[in-house]
C-alpha cells in the first residue's frame, strides 16, 4: 500500500493516492509474526480464559504504565462500569462526566444506576473542565469521571483538587490516551481508577474487543477482580453480584506481542502530529495543542474548523480527494436521546460537536500521505474561502475589488479633477449639460466638449 512510515519521497507521486482514515491490517505489519506465535501458543495451551497468558500480559502492562495493579476486562465499557461498581457507586449516586466524549464515558454510570451530571470541556483542549465540574457538582456527587480525549490527558491536577473538595472518586476514562502522561505519571494511572480500551483502534489495539483497569489500591484490584468473574471472591463463592467481562486469552496474546512496538508507534503519531500542525499553521484552522506538562499520545488529530458550514465543506472536499476523515463526535452525550438531558446549555461542547473534523493519524500513515491530507486541507479551504465570498454577492465583492484597483475611467476621473481642480458636481453638470443621456459624470468626462464647458470660467 503506502511505504514505509519515514519515506518523504516524491511527494508528487503520491499526491493523488487514497489515504483512508484507518489502516489497520497495515499497522498490524510490524507484529503480525509475533502476534501469529503468541495465538499459536494460547490455541495449544488449552487455557482460554483466565489463564498465563492474560496475567502476563497484566504483569507486562502494570509494568509499562509504573502501575500497582492491572486487571484485564472485556472491554473499555467494562473496565468503567467495574470501576464504578469496585467504588460502590450504585443509585442515588451522582457521577460528573464530561459532555463531549464518546457515549461509554456516561452510559456506564447509567449501566450501574447512577445519575450522570454532564459538566462542559475546556475549548481547545476537549477535556473535562474542572471550573465546570464544580459548577455542575451536587452533594450527592460520588464519582467524577475524566476523558482523556483523542489521547490528551485531561487537567488531572485541577481536577484532583475538585475531587478532593468534593470527597469524590475519580475514574479516569484513558481509553484513547494509551502511552500519554503526564510529566512522568502514565495515561491511566492518574485517578483511583484508570480504564483502558484496547478496541482495534485504539493506540494498542486488540484483534475484538478488550479492556484493562488500572488500580494502586490492592482492596480495589481484588474487587475488580471477583466483580469481572461473575463476582466470585474465591472460587464459586459469589458474594457480589458480578460480570461476566474476563480479557480472554487469545486477546491477551495479541495485545502482549504488540506492547513492545507501542513506543514506537506513540513516536511516529507524535512525528505525524508535528508535520499537520506545521503544513496547517498558516490556515485559520485551531490546531490541538499540547498544554502544560502533557504529553499528547495522538489517538486522534483533531482540527477546530470553528463552523459547521467549513467542517462540512472541508469533510466533503477530503472525501472527494480521497483523504478519510471524519467527526468525533458529531453529538455531545448530553444530547444524545438515551440521556433526556433537560440542564443549561453546555456550549463548547456544543459547539465542538459543530466544528471539529479529524484527520487520519497511524503508525503506518507515511509522510507523504500527511503531506497530501494537509495539501488538500489547504486546497479546499482555500477553495471554501473563495466560494464564500462569491456568494456573498456581486455588491460584497465590488467595493474590495475596486479598492485594490480602479478602473480605467475612474483613474481618468481622478486624474483630471485633480489637474482642472474640477468639483464633482459640476463636472456632473456640464456632462448633463453638454448631452443629456450622458449618464454619470465618469463617462462625461470622456467626451472632451463637456470637459471643455465644464473647465470655462
Ligand atoms: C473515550 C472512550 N471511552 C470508552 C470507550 C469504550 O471502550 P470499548 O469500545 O473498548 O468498550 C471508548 C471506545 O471507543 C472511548 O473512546
Amino acid at each position: 500500500m503506502r511505504g514505509t512510515h519515514h519515506s518523504t519521497a516524491v511527494v508528487t507521486d503520491r499526491a493523488a493516492a487514497p489515504v483512508p482514515f484507518f489502516a489497520l491490517a497495515e499497522d498490524w505489519r510490524a507484529s503480525e509474526r509475533a502476534c501469529r506465535e503468541a495465538i499459536a501458543e494460547v490455541l495449544a495451551s488449552g487455557r482460554y480464559v483466565l489463564g498465563a497468558c492474560g496475567a502476563r500480559l497484566e504483569r507486562a502492562l502494570a509494568t509499562y504504565l509504573g502501575a500497582a495493579h492491572v486487571l484485564g476486562t472485556a472491554s473499555g465499557t467494562d473496565a468503567l462500569v467495574l470501576a464504578l461498581r469496585a467504588a460502590g457507586i450504585g443509585r442515588g449516586d451522582d457521577v460528573v462526566v464530561p459532555a463531549f466524549s464518546f457515549v461509554a464515558s456516561a452510559s456506564a454510570v447509567l449501566l450501574v444506576g447512577a445519575n450522570p451530571v454532564f459538566a462542559d470541556v475546556v475549548p481547545g483542549e476537549w477535556t473535562l473542565d474542572p471550573d465546570d465540574v464544580a459548577r455542575v457538582a451536587t452533594p450527592t456527587t460520588r464519582a467524577i469521571i475524566g476523558v482523556d480525549l483523542y489521547g490528551l490527558p485531561a487537567d488531572w491536577p485541577a481536577l484532583r483538587r475538585v475531587a478532593a473538595s468534593l470527597g469524590a472518586v475519580m475514574v479516569e476514562d484513558a481509553a484513547q490516551a494509551f502511552g500519554a502522561r503526564v510529566a512522568r505519571s502514565a495515561a491511566g494511572t492518574l485517578a483511583d481508577y484508570g480504564c483502558l480500551s484496547f478496541y482495534p483502534t485504539k493506540i494498542l489495539g486488540a484483534a475484538g474487543d478488550a479492556g484493562a483497569i488500572v488500580v494502586s489500591d490492592a482492596a480495589a484490584a481484588d474487587a475488580v477482580r471477583a466483580l469481572r468473574n461473575h463476582g466470585a471472591s474465591t472460587r464459586m463463592h459469589h458474594d457480589r453480584l458480578g460480570l461476566n467481562s474476563r480479557l480472554d486469552e487469545v486477546q491477551a496474546a495479541v495485545l502482549g506481542a504488540r506492547l513492545p512496538y507501542v513506543d514506537a508507534h506513540v513516536t511516529r503519531r507524535r512525528a505525524i502530529a508535528a508535520r499537520y500542525s506545521a503544513g496547517l499553521a498558516a490556515f485559520r484552522l485551531g490546531l490541538p495543542a499540547e498544554p502544560d506538562a502533557r504529553t499528547h499520545a495522538w489517538n486522534l488529530y483533531t482540527v477546530d474548523c470553528r463552523s459547521e458550514t467549513r467542517r462540512d465543506a472541508l469533510a466533503a472536499g477530503l472525501r472527494a480527494r480521497g483523504i478519510g476523515c471524519d467527526v468525533y463526535y458529531p453529538k455531545p452525550v448530553h444530547r444524545q436521546p438515551l440521556f433526556a438531558y433537560r440542564g443549561a446549555p453546555l456550549p463548547v461542547s456544543e459547539g465542538a460537536a459543530r466544528t471539529l473534523l479529524s484527520l487520519p493519524i497511524y503508525p503506518s500513515l507515511d509522510d507523504a500521505s500527511v503531506d497530501a491530507s494537509s495539501r488538500r486541507s489547504r486546497s479546499c479551504r482555500e477553495r471554501s474561502r473563495v466560494a464564500r465570498r462569491r456568494a456573498s454577492g456581486p455588491r460584497a465583492a465590488r467595493p474590495c475589488l475596486a479598492r485594490r484597483r480602479p478602473s480605467p475611467r475612474a483613474r481618468a476621473h481622478r486624474r483630471i479633477r485633480a489637474r482642472r481642480a474640477i468639483p464633482t458636481a459640476s463636472v456632473r453638470g456640464a456632462a448633463r449639460c453638454g448631452r443629456r443621456r450622458a449618464g454619470c459624470g465618469v463617462s462625461a468626462l470622456f467626451r472632451p466638449r463637456a470637459l471643455r464647458r465644464a473647465a470655462a470660467p
